[in-house]
């Protein structure tokens, strides 16, 4: 049996996790179940999968609350510190992390450092402190195995060759739901828009990420760190089906790709079952009549220019990934409260990334610091952007 900690359960990659565990009680066995703030549909996972502890990490969430519910096996805490004590549990072999935003960073190093299996949904954590994390891996004995479709796919590809074999990956991005417009016409683009996105359901977050191309150029910087292939091997292409999930081009030229339905259930399971694979029925719906043709196009940079600014963040290294990080999640929050436009994203970002001086990250530390001074100099630029739209709406 597998004792799996889930971090983020009522999120949309909890959610689907829960459902994947759900199939399969006679592998695994949800240990630790860990939210934000929504304690009402973490009891009713509690309920449903009686794990051994419960931690809700914002505290006035859980004082409001009004504590653990009384039918409840489960011991309930709350705080961050617990969070991160449920990584080191002994009865814990997988922990996944599936928080959004940098927030996830002490999870994703806490339980590598511990040794455990990290299935890694939060791509920010490893964006943001890239080299801390394959240290903490190194030194704590950790595995990390990718949640994110594209990261799995390359992952299903490479499984048993070696690394001088790879030549390229080429990463796949479904475009997003403004695939093909012009800047003049993504300027008036309401939160509402962007939240809808043409192939996958995901949180608020990673949708208006994939609706910039932010997330891919996060998805590049994962990549690299994840399979140690330089960025200039590293290539995007728009694929609007979601059904290629991702090529790996070999020295020899041969390419692999690994294909299926756009559901994120199918890279947890592998995830969680990693390097063995486990029969699922509800899976198998692969059907490629339905889903022909397929089709694949250049990555539109002058449109989404969030995608250019976070593979150069890629490639100037050190504390960059991580401004670019800070930055790009205070401008996700400033557009999701129509505080900034669309188009107005990328001056958000380039303000934070211009904040951050060069230096490595050599301690956790290094890179909270270099987070909070990107946030610092990204929210200037919210406030001025705010007021100038302010001006021009009085
Ligand atoms: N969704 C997808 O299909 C998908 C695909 C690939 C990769 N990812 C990545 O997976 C991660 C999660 O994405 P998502 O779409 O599932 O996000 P989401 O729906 O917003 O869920 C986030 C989860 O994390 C919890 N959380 C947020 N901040 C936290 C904190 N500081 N401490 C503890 N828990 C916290 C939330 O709790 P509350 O509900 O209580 O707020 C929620 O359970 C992101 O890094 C995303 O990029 C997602």
């Amino acid at each position: 049996m597998i004792g799996i900690a889930l971090l983020g359960s009522t999120g949309s990659i909890g959610r689907s996790t829960l459902e994947v565990v759900g199939r399969h009680r006679d592998l695994f066995q949800v240990v630790a179940l860990a939210a934000n703030r929504r304690v009402d549909e973490l009891a009713r996972q509690v309920e449903r999968f009686r794990p051994a502890a419960a931690v809700v990490a914002d505290t006035a969430a859980w004082d409001r609350s009004g504590g653990s519910p009384e039918a409840s096996e489960a011991r309930w805490t709350s705080g961050r510190e617990e969070i991160l004590a449920l990584t080191r549990r002994p009865d814990v072999d997988v922990v996944v992390n599936a928080l959004v935003g940098a927030a996830g960073l002490e999870v994703t190093l806490a339980a590598l450092e511990a040794g455990k299996r990290l299935a890694l949904a939060n791509k920010e954590s490893l964006v943001a402190g890239g080299p801390l994390v394959l240290e903490a891996a190194a030194r704590g004995g950790g595995q990390l195995v990718p949640v994110d479709s594209e990261h799995s796919a390359i992952l299903q590809c490479i499984e048993g060759s070696p690394r001088a074999s790879v030549g390229r990956l080429v990463l796949t991005a479904s475009g997003g739901p403004f695939r093909g417009w012009n800047p003049e016409r993504l300027r008036d683009v309401r939160p509402g828009d962007a939240l809808r996105h043409p192939t996958w359901e995901m949180g608020a977050k990673i949708t208006v990420d994939s609706a910039t191309l932010a997330n891919k150029a996060l998805e590049v910087i994962e990549a690299h760190f994840l399979y140690h292939v330089p960025y200039e091997d590293i290539d995007v292409v728009v694929h609007p089906q979601s059904i290629v999930h991702s090529f790996v081009e070999f020295v020899d030229g041969s390419v692999l790709a690994q294909v299926g339905m756009p559901t994120m259930e199918l890279p947890i399971l592998y995830a969680l079952s990693y390097p063995g694979r486990v029969a699922d029925r509800a899976l198998r719906t692969f059907d490629p009549v339905r889903f022909s043709p397929l089709t694949f196009e250049e990555v539109d940079e002058v449109s989404f220019p969030l995608f250019g600014l976070g593979a150069q963040a890629g490639r100037r290294g050190g504390l960059a990934p991580a401004a670019f990080n800070a930055g790009n999640e205070v401008a996700v929050a400033a557009f999701l409260e129509e505080r900034v436009r669309f188009t107005e994203m990328p001056d958000v970002v380039a303000g934070a990334l211009a904040a951050v001086p060069p230096g490595e990250p050599r301690r956790v530390e290094d890179v909270l610091e270099a987070d909070r001074m990107a946030r610092a100099a990204a929210r200037a630029v919210v406030e001025r952007l705010s007021r100038v739209e302010t001006r021009r709406g009085s």
